[in-house]
């Protein structure tokens, strides 16, 4: 305490009696590994006080600086007597060796995996103590637990648990990307952090559904007092953190929604326009529709938008024998991703060999989505013949899909 930086713009925030923020924002990120972070994002780490202070976690590597800042602001750094990585992705560990030689704590810890996993990152001669799964570590008064959360999302991935505040440190888990000045989801508006927090689960933890599942079966038997959920990217779940885990629930069961995403590129707008037709008929169904023309729409907003849908339709024209290359990025980034319970279709135009279509219905058939069997598929330009046949498309689809929903809602899968 005392150094000029400390006395600056940095400063911790208190979560809890004993926890501390000590992050870092990222306010200009719009791309995380392809991942478009429309509102920039933050790298959480949080520091434990009291005979002997824990940090949970560090930041990247470029911001360093604004995470030690905040730590004196509260403690003299080298009083930090252990730090946990609970994850080893760059985003949380890039600034780790510097601060292990500025703190010098006793221990550092990891789970299992993370220990090699680190030692792969940092080819380094560091000792990192392994914890166990539901491990528990005494450390001058404060009791920490561990618990693996294998691939949510990497095989390395821990939570830790501060007994007796009531605080799991979740990592990526449970966060969004969201710079805000803001440090608890109760303080932002509700649409703002549903819809970020929908968008990081689609966008990151929506391949590791069965996992997430299985995690979540895992939580009743630890038997937390869980009074907070601090994850390593976006605001603090402080008033009713179940609720992040009621929506994980959801999410990761993928059940059909009442929303059909029509995605698609043109060339001439001939595809745009049977798109618009597609729409009119899945909304004659009753569905919500929702129209993505690639142009102008991001792999990640799609993503988003299909986690609670209930159908998928794509769209290209034909390009030299290929689909256009916005679809062919989109569709390698789902299939990545493999949402499931979707009815799904493809349309396109085309001038004279028209392989698109059939290529959109092979990736519908290898993400093994429920695919209507004909698509469309519309020499140059559509006459009203035309679009009343994307019509019929978009009809189809949505009858299927209430088919879908109607056997859910009399309690089948
Ligand atoms: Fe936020 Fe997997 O790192």
């Amino acid at each position: 305490m005392g150094d000029s930086m400390s006395e600056g713009a940095y400063r911790a925030v208190p979560i809890t009696n004993r926890v501390f923020w000590v992050g870092a924002i990222d306010w200009g990120l719009r791309d995380f590994h392809g991942y478009l972070t429309s509102r920039g994002s933050t790298y959480n780490a949080y520091l434990i006080t009291g005979e002997e202070p824990v940090l949970i976690d560090t930041v990247k590597a470029p911001f360093r600086e604004e995470m030690m800042a905040r730590i004196a602001s509260v403690l003299d750094p080298s009083d930090i007597r252990c730090i946990v990585s609970n994850h080893a992705e760059m985003d949380h560990t890039g600034s780790l060796p510097e601060v292990i030689a500025e703190v010098r704590p006793d221990r550092v810890v990891a789970s299992k995996a993370g220990v090699k996993a680190l030692r792969d990152h940092f080819h380094w001669d560091q000792e990192v103590q392994t914890v166990a799964d539901g491990e528990r570590l005494e450390l001058g008064g404060t009791s920490l637990r561990f618990f693996e959360a294998r691939m949510l999302h990497w095989p390395d991935s821990m939570f830790t648990f501060f007994e007796s505040e009531g605080v799991l440190f979740t990592n990526d888990a449970f966060g969004m990307h969201l710079a805000s000045a803001e440090r608890f989801v109760d303080e932002i508006d509700p649409c703002t952090t549903r819809y970020e927090a929908a968008k990081y689960y689609a966008n990151i933890l929506l391949p590791f559904s069965p996992l997430v599942r299985k995690l979540l079966g895992r939580v009743p038997a630890w038997k937390l007092d869980l009074q907070m959920i601090a994850p390593d990217h976006g605001p603090v779940w402080r008033r009713d953190p179940g609720q992040i885990l009621e929506l994980y629930d959801k999410w990761a069961a993928q059940p059909y929604g009442r929303k059909a995403v029509v995605v698609y590129d043109t060339m001439w707008e001939s595809t745009a326009r049977m798109a618009t037709a597609v729409g009119e008929g899945l909304a004659a169904t009753g569905l919500h529709v929702v129209l993505m023309p690639l142009r102008s729409v991001h792999r990640s907003d799609v993503a988003t938008e299909v986690l609670e849908a209930g159908a998928l339709v794509l769209g290209s024209p034909t390009m030299n024998g290929e689909v256009l290359p916005p679809l062919a990025d989109v569709t390698t980034y789902l299939r990545g991703l493999k949402p499931q319970r979707l009815v799904a279709a493809a349309f396109g135009s085309y001038g004279w060999s028209g392989e698109a279509v059939a290529k959109l219905a092979a990736v519908l058939e290898e993400m093994k989505l429920e695919a209507v069997a004909n698509g469309v598929r519309v020499r140059y330009v559509p006459d009203a013949e035309a679009l009343q046949a994307c019509r019929d498309l978009g009809t189809e689809v949505g009858r299927r899909l209430g088919d879908r929903l109607a056997a859910s809602a009399n309690g089948g899968n």
